[in-house]
Parts: structure tokens; C-alpha cells; sequence
């Protein structure tokens, strides 16, 4: 036990050096290659995917990583004036429905299409009161509802609907939001939802609004400066991770991505460097964060060069684990399987790529043959006080320290 201490000791930063996540799969684009997509979900082992391109949801399988199928029936890529207007289009947001085998998909023409995931067929449409597409949802576990956004029409606004029925029963609009709404998440700690706003005018650097869903009512608002966050996510009890998108790179010229405290609403961590993001998701198996840093730009200027990657981040620490490289077109998606860890995001040139978790590491840090993943990158710092590795890592560092020794520790 005392060899293996020193030898962890003296190889602290081994699992860190070039992450614990490398390239492993590439499912090709199909039919067409994909230039827009929205948002990607896992369902108990199964990958789906809004293609908004060819029309379709993508069915990937996770424990053979190939995709076995795809879901027919949206509103597909609407053209105006020659390029693919996203708040007229779809598949767009979707969300597994606990216990019922069901999947929410949002369209391009205000309504929810559920699907029946044993058919993968469209079973039935709940048409909301909006014209445009109707996008991010969340989950109210303690009350049966699915909770959808309307994002796109003059005056953005949210619908509870009851999954047992299949009816609308509340709605909230958003008159103060002048960017729109962006990701609700719900908060199994209080049970309420919390709303991602990126921009008031009380609040121009974007708020929390928290959401009582028994009364439809908007309970308390949380500001926020410099982040128009898009996604959230919540990880540990009362902590939710807020993605700030390329529209406070843009007003701002900072790029960083802030967690939360929802109990005080103080900002406990911020990790500078990484920004310009959309999708967010938290493996509770890893105690990761996974932000689709998308829009990211070089130094965090509005003036600097494209510099899009997907950023993980450890919610025991709020530190940066590693960044790979992806890009501006299609990787504003990301999607997590708690059960395998693999990572799941759309590149254009690509195709789906599946990444994988890999429990032994190499002294290099540099996974071979993955060109593409890079390290945590100097740029990247963090503010958070937090020192202590979490577990987890720290369990990857030890299997890669016994490997450098040598030594079997089985
Ligand atoms: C399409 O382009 C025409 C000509 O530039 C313009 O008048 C029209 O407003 C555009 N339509 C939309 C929906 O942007
Ligand atoms: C996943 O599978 C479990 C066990 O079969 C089931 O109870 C649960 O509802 C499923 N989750 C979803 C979102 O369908
Ligand atoms: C939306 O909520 C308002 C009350 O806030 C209600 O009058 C209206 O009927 C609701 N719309 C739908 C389609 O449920
Ligand atoms: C809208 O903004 C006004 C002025 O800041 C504020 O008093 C009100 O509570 C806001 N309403 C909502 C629903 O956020
Ligand atoms: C959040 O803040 C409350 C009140 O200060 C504190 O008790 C709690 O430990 C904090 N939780 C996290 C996850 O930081
Ligand atoms: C956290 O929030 C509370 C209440 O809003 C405030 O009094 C306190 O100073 C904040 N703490 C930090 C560390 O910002
Ligand atoms: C901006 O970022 C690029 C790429 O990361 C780097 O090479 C360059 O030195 C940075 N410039 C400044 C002024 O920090
Ligand atoms: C995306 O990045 C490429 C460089 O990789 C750049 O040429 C292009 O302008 C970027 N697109 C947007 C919308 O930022
Ligand atoms: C689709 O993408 C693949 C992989 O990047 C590429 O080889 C192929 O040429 C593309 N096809 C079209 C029609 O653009
Ligand atoms: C990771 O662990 C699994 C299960 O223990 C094993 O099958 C697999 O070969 C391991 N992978 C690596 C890269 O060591």
C-alpha cells in the first residue's frame, strides 16, 4: 500500500494528462451528411438523435455502437431563402419518457410528436399554442410531467404537459426574455424547474428563472452576469451547470462556464476558457459535466478564430478534465450513457462519434491514433477552490500509476 501511494504520488496527473476519454467509434452520416442537428438524448442503453437535415431521428445502439434504425415523420429541413431556418424546422428537442417506453420529440411545427419506442413510430401529436418549433424539455419526475419550451415565436413561453394523458396542462409565457428561453431543468432536491433565460433586460448577461410547476408561477429569478447561458444541467444536490453561449463571448469577450449554487444562487465555480457552449449533460457514474462548446473562440474574443470543442468538467472539483477538439456545424449536441460512459457527439465531417471511457491510461497522456483529443489546455484555468481529485479520477490514476510500475494490483 505504501509503494502504491508513492507511486501515485509521483505520477499525479496521469489520468489528467490527456483524458480519459479517446475516439472510438464513427457511424457515418446517413442518408445524407448532416449539416444541422439539434438536440441527442440516451435512453437505457440507445442513442437517439435530431437530424434536422434528412428529417429523422437516429437510433444508434450503444452496445454494438451501429445504428439500427431512425424515426420518420418530422417537418424536415425548411428552407428560406436559400439556407435551413432552425425555429421552423425539425426534429429539434426530445426527452425519454421514464416508465412508459415513450419518447418526446419536438417539431418544427409547434407540436410533440410521442413515439412509441418499441415501434419507433410516431403514436400520437400534442399540438402546443405556438407557431414554431417547439424544443427543450425536461422532466418532472414527482409530477407526471413533460415540460416543453416554445422558443421561437414573438413571445417565448413553456408547456407542462401531463405524460399519463398526453395534455397540456399549464403554460407560462416569457414576455422579459428578449433572446428567447433556452434548456428547463428540473431539481429533484426541491422539485421545481429551473429555466435557463439568456437575456433580460434587467438581466442582460442572462438569469435562472425558477419555476414552481404546481402554480405555473415564476417563484424567484436568479441573475447571472456575462453567460446568455443556453444549456443547464443540475449534478450534485443544488448544483446546476450553466453553459454561457457564444453570445457573451460576443458581448463580453469571455468564455467560461459557471456553476451554481441554486440555494443562494452564488456562482461557487468558474472555469475560464471554455465557452461558446449549447448542450449539457452530467453523468452521475463519473461525476462529470459534458458541455457541447460548440461556438468556442480562440482566447475568448469576439475577435478570435473558431475554436469549438466539447469541455468535461468535474462536478466534485468544478475543474476542467479534458477537451476534445470537435466543431462549429453539428457539435452542439452531447449525450452521455451512465451505464457504459460513452460520450456521443455529431461531427459534421464525421459522422456520430462514440467515445470511450478507457480505464487504463498511458504515461503520455496522449491516447494513439485520436489526434483529434487534446489535453487540458493551458488556456484553460479555473477559479474554483476546490483541490481534491474526486475518487473516481483518482481511482483512473492509480490503475495507470500500478501500470507505469509495472506491477499487477489485482
Ligand atoms: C427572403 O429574401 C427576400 C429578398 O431578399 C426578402 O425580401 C425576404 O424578406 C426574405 N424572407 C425571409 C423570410 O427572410
Ligand atoms: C429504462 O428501463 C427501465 C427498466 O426496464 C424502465 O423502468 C424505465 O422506464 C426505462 N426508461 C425509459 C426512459 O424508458
Ligand atoms: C395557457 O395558459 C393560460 C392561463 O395562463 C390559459 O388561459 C390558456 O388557455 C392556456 N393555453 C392552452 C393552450 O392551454
Ligand atoms: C419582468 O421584468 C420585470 C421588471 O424587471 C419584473 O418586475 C418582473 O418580475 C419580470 N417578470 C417575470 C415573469 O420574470
Ligand atoms: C449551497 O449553499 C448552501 C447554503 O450556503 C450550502 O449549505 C450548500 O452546502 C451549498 N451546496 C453546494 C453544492 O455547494
Ligand atoms: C452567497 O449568497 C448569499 C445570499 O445571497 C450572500 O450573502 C453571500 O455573500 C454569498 N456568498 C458568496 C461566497 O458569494
Ligand atoms: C489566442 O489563441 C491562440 C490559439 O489558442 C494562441 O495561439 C494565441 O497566442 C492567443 N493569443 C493571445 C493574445 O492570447
Ligand atoms: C466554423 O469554423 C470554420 C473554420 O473551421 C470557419 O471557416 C467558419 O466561418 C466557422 N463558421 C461559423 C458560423 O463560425
Ligand atoms: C459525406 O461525408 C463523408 C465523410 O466526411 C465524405 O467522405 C463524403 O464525401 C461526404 N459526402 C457528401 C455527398 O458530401
Ligand atoms: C476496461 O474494462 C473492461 C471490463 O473490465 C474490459 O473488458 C476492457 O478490456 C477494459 N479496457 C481497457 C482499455 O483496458
Amino acid at each position: 500500500m505504501k509503494l502504491l501511494l508513492s507511486t501515485l504520488i509521483a505520477f499525479p496527473t496521469i489520468a489528467l494528462a490527456g483524458g480519459p476519454y479517446s475516439q472510438a467509434t464513427v457511424i457515418p452520416w446517413k442518408p445524407k451528411n448532416a449539416t444541422s442537428v439539434d438536440v441527442s438524448t440516451v435512453v437505457n442503453g440507445t442513442y437517439y438523435l435530431s437530424d434536422r437535415t434528412n428529417g429523422i431521428v437516429h437510433i444508434v445502439d450503444l452496445s454494438t455502437s451501429t445504428e439500427t434504425g431512425s424515426i420518420s415523420g418530422f417537418v424536415g429541413a425548411h428552407i428560406v431563402n436559400g439556407s435551413l431556418d432552425k425555429p421552423t424546422s425539425g426534429p429539434a428537442g426530445m426527452l425519454g419518457i421514464p416508465g412508459r417506453n415513450e419518447l418526446y420529440v419536438g417539431d418544427g411545427d409547434g407540436s410533440v410528436k410521442v413515439i412509441d419506442l418499441s415501434t419507433n413510430k410516431i403514436v400520437d401529436k400534442i399540438q402546443l399554442d405556438i407557431k414554431k418549433r417547439a424544443d427543450e424539455m425536461a422532466f418532472d419526475a414527482k409530477r407526471n410531467l413533460a415540460i416543453v419550451t416554445g422558443p421561437d415565436d414573438d413571445i417565448a413561453s413553456i408547456w407542462f404537459i401531463s405524460v399519463t394523458d398526453r395534455k397540456i396542462v399549464g403554460n407560462l409565457t416569457f414576455p422579459n426574455a428578449t433572446n428567447g428561453v433556452e434548456k428547463p431543468a428540473w431539481n429533484p432536491t426541491d422539485g421545481l424547474l429551473y429555466l435557463s433565460v439568456p437575456e433580460t433586460d434587467a438581466n442582460p448577461g442572462g438569469e435562472i428563472d425558477v419555476i414552481d410547476p404546481s402554480t405555473f408561477k415564476v417563484t424567484k429569478i436568479l441573475p447571472v452576469s456575462e453567460c446568455s447561458s443556453h444549456g443547464i444541467a443540475f449534478g450534485q444536490s443544488q448544483q446546476l451547470l450553466l453553459a454561457c453561449s457564444q453570445d457573451s463571448i460576443l458581448a463580453y469577450n469571455v468564455a467560461h462556464t459557471l456553476i451554481m449554487n441554486v440555494t443562494t444562487g452564488n456562482i461557487t465555480a468558474t472555469i475560464n476558457g471554455v465557452g461558446g457552449g449549447d448542450g449539457v449533460v452530467y453523468n452521475p457514474t463519473t461525476n462529470y459535466f459534458y458541455v457541447a462548446d460548440y461556438q468556442d473562440q480562440a482566447n475568448g474574443s469576439k475577435t478570435g478564430a473558431p475554436d469549438p470543442k466539447l469541455a468535461i468538467i468535474d462536478a466534485g472539483t468544478g475543474t476542467l478534465v479534458q477537451t476534445i477538439v470537435t466543431d462549429n456545424i453539428t457539435a452542439q449536441s452531447v449525450a452521455v450513457d451512465p451505464t457504459s460512459n460513452k460520450l456521443i457527439v455529431p461531427i459534421a465531417a464525421k459522422g456520430i462519434v462514440i467515445y470511450d471511457l478507457s480505464n487504463s491510461t498511458t504515461p503520455s497522456g496522449t491516447p494513439s491514433g485520436t489526434p483529434s483529443v487534446s489535453g487540458n489546455a493551458p488556456a484553460a484555468t479555473t477559479s474554483s477552490s476546490g483541490a481534491t481529485r474526486s475518487g473516481f479520477v483518482s481511482i483512473f490514476a492509480l490503475i495507470g500509476a500500478a501500470i507505469v510500475a509495472g506491477t499487477l494490483w489485482v
